[in-house]
Parts: C-alpha cells; sequence; structure tokens
C-alpha cells in the first residue's frame, strides 16, 4: 500500500484532532510534557493537569528549579508518578548538563529518564519534523490490522517487524501531523473494542477487516502453561477444633498456619497422623478438592477429613497446634486453608464433617 501516508494524511486533515492544547507550539518541552502525561493517560483527563503544570512551570528552567514535591503535588491524582519524577529529573539534567538546550534527535532524547524510542520519535516530529516512527500501543493496533500482522505484539520478533513496518510507511514531508494521524485513527477509529471500520481510510484494504479478523487482531499474549502441583493436606479434627501446622518462613504460606500435608506416598493416612502427630483417628474421608492458583504454579488440593479421638493428646513439635473453628476468622490462614476451614463450619456441613461418624459405618468416600 504505497500510497499509506498520502491517505493517513488526507484523512488526518478531515478528520483528525487540531485543537489539542500541545497542537499548535514546537516547543520541545511543551510537546515532551503532553507526551509524557499521555502515556497511559486519556486525553481528557490530561488536558486540565497539563494546563496547570504549564501554569506553575512554562519551561525546562522553571521545572528544574522546583523542589520535586512542588511536581509531585501538580501531578497528584494522574498516576504513574514515576513519570512525573523521571520528568523533574531529566530536566534538572537538560539545565545542568546540556545548558538549557533540550535535546534535538530522537536518538537524543532517548536517552532522557522516562522517554522510551516511541516517546522519543513523537518528540522529535512534532518538534523538530524529524522523520522518525513511532510504535505505541494504539499503533501496533492499527498496523497489525491493516497490514494483517501476525504474533503477538508484545513478543521481540513481532515487535521488531512492526518497527520496520512502521519506518517503511514513514512519508517525506509532514511527518508530525502523519505522526499525529496514526494517534488519532487509533484513538478515534481504529479502537480496541468495536472500531468505527465504516468509517476507516483503509476500509478496502484492511486485512482484519477483509478476512473478519479484527477481534483476532491483533493477537492477544499467549497464554502461559503452568505447571500443576497436587498435594493432599490432613484435616484433622477433634471437639470442634482443627489441628494446623505452621509452615517454614521460607516456601510457599512461609510462616502462616496451614493443614498438615500428606506426604504423596502415603498409603495409610491414619497410621501416618498416628506417626506423625501422636493421634489415633478413624478413617480418613475425602472431601471436595478445590484448586488454588499461585503466581507459577496451579495447586490442586485434597483435603482428607479425619477424627481424632478425645482423650489422645499431641505429639508436640512445636509446629502444631489445635484452632477452635471457630477463632479461624483472626487466624494468620492461607485463603484456600480458610477455604476448607469455611466448609467444614458450614451449617450445613457441619453435622456430616465436624461430628465424629457415630453408626459404626465406613464414610461415604474412604480412602
Ligand atoms: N497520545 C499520545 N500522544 C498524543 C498526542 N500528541 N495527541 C493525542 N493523543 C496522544
Amino acid at each position: 500500500m504505497s500510497e499509506f501516508s498520502t491517505r493517513l494524511l488526507e484523512w488526518q486533515r478531515a478528520h483528525g484532532r487540531h485543537d489539542l492544547p500541545w497542537q499548535g507550539s514546537n516547543d520541545p518541552y511543551r510537546i515532551w510534557l503532553s507526551e509524557i502525561m499521555l502515556q497511559q493517560t486519556q486525553v481528557d483527563t490530561v488536558i486540565p493537569y497539563y494546563q496547570r503544570f504549564l501554569a506553575r512551570f512554562p519551561d525546562i528552567g522553571a521545572l528544574a528549579a522546583a523542589p520535586v514535591e512542588d511536581v509531585m503535588a501538580l501531578w497528584s491524582g494522574l498516576g504513574y508518578y514515576a513519570r512525573a519524577r523521571n520528568l523533574h529529573r531529566a530536566a534538572q539534567l537538560i539545565a545542568n548538563e546540556h545548558g538549557g538546550a533540550f535535546p534535538r534527535s530522537a536518538t537524543a532524547i532517548a536517552e532522557l529518564p522516562g522517554v522510551g524510542r516511541s516517546t522519543a520519535a513523537a518528540i522529535a516530529a512534532f518538534a523538530f519534523a524529524e522523520r522518525a516512527a513511532i510504535l505505541d500501543g494504539n499503533v501496533k493496533r492499527v498496523l497489525c490490522r491493516i497490514f494483517g500482522v501476525e504474533g503477538f505484539p508484545g513478543e521481540r520478533a513481532v515487535e521488531q517487524r512492526l518497527w520496520a513496518l512502521a519506518e517503511s510507511l514513514l512519508p517525506e514531508r509532514e511527518i508530525g501531523r502523519y505522526i499525529q494521524a496514526q494517534m488519532d485513527l487509533g484513538a478515534t477509529l481504529c479502537t480496541r473494542g468495536r472500531p468505527a471500520c465504516t468509517r476507516c481510510p483503509f476500509h478496502d484494504d484492511c486485512v482484519a477487516r477483509r478476512d473478519g479478523r479484527i477481534t483476532a487482531l491483533p493477537a492477544a499474549r499467549p497464554k502461559k502453561v503452568v505447571p500443576r502441583r497436587s498435594a493432599r493436606c490432613a484435616v484433622i479434627v477433634r471437639d470442634g477444633a482443627v489441628l494446623l501446622e505452621r509452615r517454614p518462613p521460607s516456601g510457599i504460606w512461609g510462616g502462616l498456619l496451614a493443614l498438615p500435608e500428606i506426604p504423596t506416598d502415603t498409603a495409610d493416612i491414619p497410621a501416618w497422623v498416628a506417626l506423625r502427630c501422636g493421634l489415633a483417628t478413624g478413617a480418613a474421608q475425602a472431601l471436595a478438592p478445590l484448586t488454588h492458583a499461585f503466581t507459577h504454579f496451579v495447586l490442586e488440593l485434597q483435603p482428607v477429613l479425619l477424627h481424632a479421638s478425645t482423650a489422645q493428646g499431641l505429639a508436640d513439635d512445636g509446629a502444631l497446634s489445635w484452632l477452635p473453628l471457630a477463632g479461624r476468622t483472626d487466624a494468620a490462614l492461607p485463603t484456600p486453608i480458610r477455604r476448607i476451614l469455611d466448609t467444614l463450619a458450614s451449617p450445613s456441613l457441619f453435622d456430616d464433617a465436624l461430628a465424629p461418624p457415630d453408626n459404626g459405618l465406613a464414610p461415604q468416600r474412604p480412602l
């Protein structure tokens, strides 16, 4: 599509945004400030902050000379505060090391704290008419759809393809308007959900539209395959209390109270409980299993209920203790363990689960 930039420029003239407060000036300070504020933040939210900020800090010198607290106060409510700290640091760097002169190329601008390749290109294009390509989230989406670029754009190889494509499309002239046009198309027509394809200048050429793949492009982040781990834990109850074990300080649930984990190769669970805890119990009964997602794995937890006889003492190695079920709300319990105890204590299950079987029959789901 050799006339890509021509068509986009025409569209911008007729339908793009022309009255945003940072347009119509090529002061790099004002443009830089707007681009930083517009990272992760909508235009409508930015405008009042931008105007207040400029009124208080009209140039780099004023910003560099201000205490960082004043800068943060003016940023307050805009979020992502590292942006404000970087902005202030960069202003001081420019004032002290560049003699107050804003760097004049995309490469030099990208050296400033808080400025990435795409932001640096936008500033250089708007302020100095440098032919530099941008590639923010909106532009990635637009290019993936129009040119049918496959793969997740967050992946290095796909991103490199997109940078090469973005650079190949740059016009010879009107670079500032062209960069604005890309931003405008992504923000107003080629939106993430329900894009306005009928009004798009690339309606007839867009690969995603032609192939009915608007929702499929750009490709979503591939789902991580997380390992699954399964474990059984012993729910040993006696007189309305449950036996808990304090976990070692490191590892999952470090320092929290949890149900004792039954080693994988245990065939006779009551025998293991007798050995491990010094408690005599009846037969083991499987409770409803549950899964819990950690950052790096999914735990499939199989709770196993055992009733300890009241007369028995506890083989106390310091890590084991009884927790009355009624006191579980205040105990330091991991979420899945709390869920098991909640189920155990819920009125519908109370009779079945907490009371030891008194009919001498085997439990429903013997292990
Ligand atoms: N988002 C990022 N930069 C922008 C700009 N210059 N105008 C509108 N929205 C933007």
